[in-house]
């Protein structure tokens, strides 16, 4: 008798269950930094953006979930930490699910740009482009999906820095406010 096998992991409303299952936080502690200025009422302990990953061996293509939670630091809204890959010549598919938020891409001249991120919205983001994911609700957490290969090769870390990202995201009044770095 054929049977069917059970999906490798299961992705419902945002909750990834796998046996494979891989999951990272990041910490205020982690991130504090990478905000323009740091927020002394946050504790360094506070969770930020949750990463909920599954990987196979034998199998070039990844899949996670990032939860952002709704937190603003001094007004700027949350987000991920952000990176260029360490090969240029793989890019990522990232796809909201739920919550708002927008991606932020630097290309290598210093030019950022901004996509919306929202339920069903796709994202198809070339290799070489930096990007990093804004939370820019301070009700809702956002979740997002991304699909990306191990021929990434990890993050350039050193390309963030030499091409940051030029605008931050701000919450007033309930609006987003898109500032340029000065
Ligand atoms: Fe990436």
């Amino acid at each position: 008798m054929i049977k069917m096998k059970k999906p490798v992991a299961i992705s419902l409303n945002g909750q990834v269950e796998s046996k494979l299952l891989k999951k990272s936080v990041k910490k205020y502690a982690d991130l504090k930094n990478f905000f323009e200025i740091i927020d002394e009422g946050i504790s360094d302990d506070t969770i930020m953006y949750e990463v909920d990953m599954v990987s196979k061996e034998n199998c070039d293509m990844q899949y996670a979930i990032t939860t952002i939670h709704p937190i603003l630091v001094n007004g700027q809204c949350n987000m991920t930490q952000g990176h260029f890959h360490g090969d240029e010549n793989h890019g990522e598919i990232y796809q909201g699910i739920s919550g708002k938020g927008a991606l932020l891409l630097v290309d290598k001249e210093g030019n950022t740009t901004i996509e919306e991120v929202f339920p069903g919205s796709v994202h198809l983001l070339e290799g070489c482009i930096g990007h990093r994911t804004v939370n820019t609700s301070d009700e809702k957490e956002l979740k997002i999906g991304c699909y990306w290969s191990k021929h990434t090769k990890g993050y350039n870390r050193q390309a963030m820095l030499d091409c940051p990202f030029t605008i931050n995201i701000y919450l007033e009044d309930g609006k987003e406010k898109l500032k340029q770095n000065v």
